[in-house]
């Protein structure tokens, strides 16, 4: 019979940084249509700063490119300046024209999610889209996604506008993300209002922690669980209580456990 078998869990989540330091590629997908006022497409410019400028403490680099009827790589991740990204993004002069989404996600996946762009191996890939309606080349999503699943790129969609309380719009939007829509898809009023989807939209794409936590847990327990049982029966109820709360955590995995023989 074996005797009660303590356990020394160690928990770490740092604060401000992603438990994992992974690269991040991320590209900007701009909707320059001519349905856009050039103060939306100002506003739109401004939230695409606010986000890549929250972001830049991390392993990340950033493209930005423009569609309309024609797709324009304005920066790709070789040239991308974090010293001088916001002239960057303000030099972008809107093109006007038509909603052609499913070709400008094409050129992202065919153009910018390359080596010779600036894009690195071995960084998650994530493409935020951002529109503000209906495309004109939607027959041609499920070949460009299937392109992009292929390279492993995660894919965001924001919809601007009072567009997206037409189901076929939303049913856009929800075919350019990727799954699950219930972290990949965001719908906004108004392009002011993107500021208020900002903080979810980076925590999501490199998730941070609120707080530091070092601790310790004592487990007693008749079983000797296995790793995986500890993590699964242990850290993790824990970590949903710290959900709970609201606190961010970034992880939350054993460091190191301890098993006395008594
Ligand atoms: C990056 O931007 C900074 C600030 O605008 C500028 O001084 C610098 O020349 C730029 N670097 C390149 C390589 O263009
Ligand atoms: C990316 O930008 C660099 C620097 O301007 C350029 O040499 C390269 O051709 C661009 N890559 C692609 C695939 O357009
Ligand atoms: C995509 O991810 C899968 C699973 O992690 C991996 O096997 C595959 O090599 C990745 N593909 C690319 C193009 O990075
Ligand atoms: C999310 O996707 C599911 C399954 O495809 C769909 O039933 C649901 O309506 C979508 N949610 C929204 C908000 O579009
Ligand atoms: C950008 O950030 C500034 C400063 O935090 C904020 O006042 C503004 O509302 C943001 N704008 C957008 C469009 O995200
Ligand atoms: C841990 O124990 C469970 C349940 O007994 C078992 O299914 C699993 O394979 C074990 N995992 C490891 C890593 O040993
Ligand atoms: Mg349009």
């Amino acid at each position: 019979m074996m005797n009660p078998l303590p356990l020394c869990v160690f928990m770490l989540a740092l604060s401000g940084c992603t438990t994992a330091q992974e690269a991040t590629d991320i590209a900007f997908l701009l909707d320059g249509s001519g349905s856009v006022t050039p103060d939306q497409f100002n506003t739109m410019k401004t939230f695409v700063k606010n986000v890549t400028s929250a972001l830049l403490e991390f392993d990340t680099l950033f493209a930005f490119v423009q569609y309309s009827t024609v797709t324009t790589i304005h920066v790709n991740f070789t040239q991308f300046n974090r010293t001088g990204f916001e002239n960057q993004v303000d030099d972008i002069i809107q093109q006007n024209g038509g909603t052609n989404t499913a070709s400008g996600i094409r050129t992202v996946v065919e153009d910018v999610f390359i080596s010779s762009a600036g894009a690195r191996p071995e960084a998650n890939r994530i493409l935020i889209v951002i529109t503000d309606g209906q495309s004109n080349d939607a027959s041609l999503y499920p070949t460009v996604t299937a392109l992009a699943d292929e390279k492993n790129i995660t894919r965001y969609a924001i919809g601007v506008g009072n567009a997206f309380s037409n189901p076929l719009a939303l049913a856009e939007l929800n075919s350019i993300a990727s799954s699950p829509n219930s972290t990949h898809v965001f719908t906004v009023g108004s392009f002011e209002a993107l500021d208020l989807i900002a903080t979810k939209l980076e925590t999501s794409i490199i998730p941070t922690a609120d707080v530091v936590v070092g601790m310790r847990l004592r487990v007693s327990s008749t079983k000797n669980l296995n790793e995986t049982e500890i993590e699964e029966q242990v850290l993790k109820p824990f970590a949903d209580k710290l959900r709970d709360q609201g606190i961010t955590v970034a992880g939350i995995g054993l460091r190191k456990v301890y098993t006395v023989e008594t």
